[in-house]
């Protein structure tokens, strides 16, 4: 090591060569390069140059992740009052959520049964909305047929049916799909501070495109979206004007409810936490932790309402769902979250944040902050 130190040491400050002394260590020490050789520099050359712009890109995206200044956190309040229940059985009294997850037949004992028997039995409700009636799962049985290309029209249909059905069974109205994943304690933890009369709904906040433009945004499907009540009754009440929501079936079902929405003046929340990273994610969580997979052109970068940050600390420390999660690791994620010990961890000191009055409700709905490239 110290003696190839020397030599580079020594021939830094050698004085240059003149051109026979060039002319001389080009005969010797560059022959010329055969085609296999050529070919395979050119190949390690180009990947090194695709590998350092995937890498730039990334820092790029990594880098205008400062948090911005528009609204600060919703404060705390301080400890729960009640020492007779936990915070999550408290939450559960003070902000019940409906579930409901559109799903089919052929999927009720490969998906549905494995999401009621996992994170939809924390749920104050949940149904499955499908086309058949099942001996395990709570079936609502629309009418729609099972066609990927009605998705929307069952939408409207379960949506509806909830409002005239099951108004009064919840504060909030909650759609996923059969391979999301809820936290259900984070989620209505993240919802405490707003009122269920609020007109308002949350989830994975994609930019809503559009001529001209509306500068909004619609919630991704996959993660799931959730209506207030009062959400809910505009909807349902709404929905089958033709001038603010598609009136036939098909079409991309999460961006027709987000427009839908938009037409009816339901706004769209900001569900980051804290530190403004996402709660919703229509990805599994790997996919941001193994950002370096992903070029500038990774659809998450181009169509997030707010800034996309994909890094090994980019994940919330109180996320709300995650889409792409089979079956199988629908157990593994409840045992790793109800059930796995660590020792040594620290316990947590439990804050509710708080309640936000309804003319301060657009101060904690930010602007976008992902700017088109
Ligand atoms: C805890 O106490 C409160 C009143 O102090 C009561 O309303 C609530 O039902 C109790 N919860 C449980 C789980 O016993
Ligand atoms: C959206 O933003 C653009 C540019 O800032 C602005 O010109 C336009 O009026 C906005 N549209 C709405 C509906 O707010
Ligand atoms: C909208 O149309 C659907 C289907 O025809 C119907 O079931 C529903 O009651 C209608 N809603 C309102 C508010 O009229």
């Amino acid at each position: 090591m110290a003696e190839h130190h020397i030599i580079v040491e020594h021939r830094h400050h050698q004085s240059y060569p003149n051109e026979s002394d060039l002319a001389l260590l080009r005969s010797q020490h560059t022959p010329r390069l055969s085609r296999r050789q050529l070919i395979l520099v050119l190949t390690i050359g180009g990947i090194c140059l695709i590998s350092l712009y995937a890498y730039w890109d990334i820092m790029m995206i990594t880098a205008g992740a400062t948090a911005n200044s528009f609204a600060a956190p919703i404060p705390a309040v301080g400890q729960r009052k009640n020492v007779n229940e936990t915070l999550a059985q408290q939450l559960e009294r003070e902000v019940r959520v409906l579930c409901w997850v559109l799903t089919t037949p052929k999927y009720h004992k490969s998906r549905a049964i494995h999401i009621q028997r996992t994170w939809g039995k924390r749920c104050n409700k949940i149904y499955f909305m499908t086309s058949a009636p099942d001996d395990e799962l709570e079936t609502v049985i629309l009418t729609k047929p099972d066609k990927y290309e009605v998705l929307w029209g069952k939408t409207k249909e379960a949506f509806t049916y909830l409002y005239e059905n099951k108004f009064d069974e919840a504060d909030w109205f909650m759609k996923a799909d059969d391979d999301t994943y809820v936290f259900v304690e984070n989620l209505r933890h993240m919802l405490y501070p707003y009122s269920p009369d609020m007109a308002l709904h949350f989830g994975f906040n994609y930019k809503l495109i559009g001529n001209p433009p509306k500068n909004g945004s619609y919630m991704s499907g996959g993660s799931g979206y959730i209506l207030s009540r009062e959400a809910l009754r505009i909807f349902a009440n709404g929905v089958n004007d033709s001038s603010k929501c598609r009136q036939e079936d098909n079409q991309a079902e999460d961006l027709e409810m987000g427009i839908c929405l938009y037409n009816l003046g339901v706004p769209a929340g900001d569900s980051r936490d804290a530190s403004l990273r996402f709660r919703f994610l229509p990805m599994a969580p790997f996919s941001l932790l193994l950002s370096h997979y992903y070029g500038m052109d990774f659809w998450f970068f181009k169509y997030s309402y707010y800034n996309p940050r994909a890094c090994m600390n980019c994940l919330s420390d109180y996320p709300v769902a995650f889409h792409y999660i089979s079956s199988s690791e629908l157990y593994v994620y409840d045992y790793f979250n109800y059930q796995l010990q660590l020792y040594g961890r620290t316990e947590l000191t439990e804050y509710l944040p708080q309640k936000i009055l309804p003319e301060e409700l657009q101060s904690f709905i930010r602007p976008s902050d992902n700017v088109p490239q």
